[in-house]
């Protein structure tokens, strides 16, 4: 590594003009923001964690939720019950002795949209190193009917293992919008003829442990092709759903059953998604024998503005891809901390969770992003984005 004199953070990649400090030293420098950042991971009592644990301290609950706080912001009760749920599945299987028998526990995810369900399945597996195939349970449908049966879950694991058997086995299937497939009431669409209730069923087998037939050269069934035989007993089922209208079947049961002791309280009583029971679920159309095989429940939390802010800001985040591409034509991006919170603000009243985010900052950035060639020609440096151009995107300039 050669010295050079720093300009910018060599972690976040901003100037020293965009900062308050910048600490140089003759390898690299860091900024105020990125060393603030840092103090708050250190601040945790537990033990600074790798990115990379070693094998030994995989199965660890607590260095996986400290994997997944590095990707996952908020969501810190959620994370723990995943935690937990996922290690000891992982224990289960890896059982050598025919005793004590263990029944395996797949995972229930629960919470609004864009809280980071399938996010959280997505890090749970890069961390575990397993196949990890995603479905959307709308696209199932039952065994005779047009469309993906449940055994193309199991062809997918199959294909993301590399046409592995054994990998396949330990793999994890994430079955998104679970409860898209609700037993439908009389507001059911006509358009569908395939009753959610019939592709609970057509799923409980797979979910519990059954031998499922799979074309060996992956992909869809051919017949006559050659085909091979995956156990999914020890495959993890994960399934997730935003469950819209779970919160008031809760609430009309705590209310209902405080109304006998205290009517006065009703008004007052705070319901969330961790007081749903089996009996809640089976009252929004799931079927108990569906719900019984996914004891573990992790939910989520519609994220807060102050989590919103973070995952603006953080690793990975939305607004350092754009700086990216703003740099590309030589332009510096700028967000004044007033229109990030006014963007997160947004955010939160759209009701779409971190999703929305990103819909926020394109449309604030699409005017200058269709001028940024010409920005540098008319000697402009740098775009800082302030509230007032976050609520009134500049007119897209173009007549037809
Ligand atoms: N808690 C979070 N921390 C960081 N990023 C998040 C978080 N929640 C959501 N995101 C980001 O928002 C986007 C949507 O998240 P994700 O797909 O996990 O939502 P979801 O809960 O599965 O929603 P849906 O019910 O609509 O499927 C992703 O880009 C993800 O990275
Ligand atoms: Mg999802």
């Amino acid at each position: 590594m050669t010295k050079e004199t720093h300009t910018n953070c060599s972690f976040c990649g901003k100037n020293k003009d965009s900062v308050k400090n910048l600490i140089v030293g003759e390898y690299a420098g860091i900024c105020n923001e990125c060393v603030d950042f840092c103090q708050d991971l250190l601040k945790d009592e537990t033990p600074v964690v790798e990115i990379a644990p070693q094998p030994s301290d995989k199965m660890d609950p607590m260095v996986l939720k400290k994997y997944l706080d590095q990707y996952v912001i908020g969501q810190h009760s959620a994370k723990i019950m995943l935690a937990v749920a996922i290690v000891n599945h992982y224990k289960r299987i890896s059982k050598t002795t025919a005793e004590p028998e263990l029944d395996k526990a797949n995972i229930l995810m629960l919470g609004p949209t864009g809280s980071g369900k399938t996010l959280l399945a997505k890090s749970v597996a890069r961390y575990l190193d397993v196949p990890f195939a995603i479905a959307d349970a709308t696209s199932i449908t039952e065994a005779g009917y047009v469309g993906d049966d449940v055994e193309s879950l199991i062809s997918r694991l199959y294909a993301a293992s590399g046409n592995d058997i054994a990998k396949t086995q330990r793999g994890i299937v994430f079955v998104d919008e679970i409860d898209k497939i609700s037993r439908k009431g009389e507001s059911t669409s006509i358009t569908r003829d395939v009753s959610g209730e019939g592709v609970q069923q057509a799923l409980l087998k797979m979910v519990e442990g059954t031998i499922c037939r799979v074309s060996a050269a992956g992909g869809r069934k051919h017949p006559g092709g050659d085909m091979i035989e995956i156990d999914t007993k020890n495959i993890l089922f994960i399934a997730g759903g935003a469950f819209v209208g779970l919160d008031s079947i809760v609430k009309n049961r705590v209310q209902g059953t405080s109304i006998g002791f205290n009517a006065r309280v009703e008004a007052s009583i705070d319901t969330d998604l961790d007081m749903t029971t089996p009996d809640d679920l089976v009252k929004f159309g799931m079927i108990p024998e569906f719900v019984g095989r996914f004891p573990n429940w992790v939910s989520l939390r519609e994220l807060s503005k102050a989590d919103l802010i973070r995952i603006l800001t953080v690793k990975n985040n939305y607004i350092q891809q754009y700086h990216w591409l703003f740099k590309e034509d030589g332009v510096e991006l700028e967000f004044t901390e007033s229109a990030l919170d006014l963007i997160a603000e947004r955010t939160l009243s759209n009701k779409t969770g971190a999703r929305g985010l990103h819909s926020e900052i394109e449309r604030t950035l699409i005017p200058h992003m269709f001028n940024l060639r010409r920005y540098s020609g008319m000697g402009i440096k740098v775009v800082k984005i302030e509230p007032s151009m976050v609520l009134t995107p500049a007119a897209l300039d173009g007549t037809d």
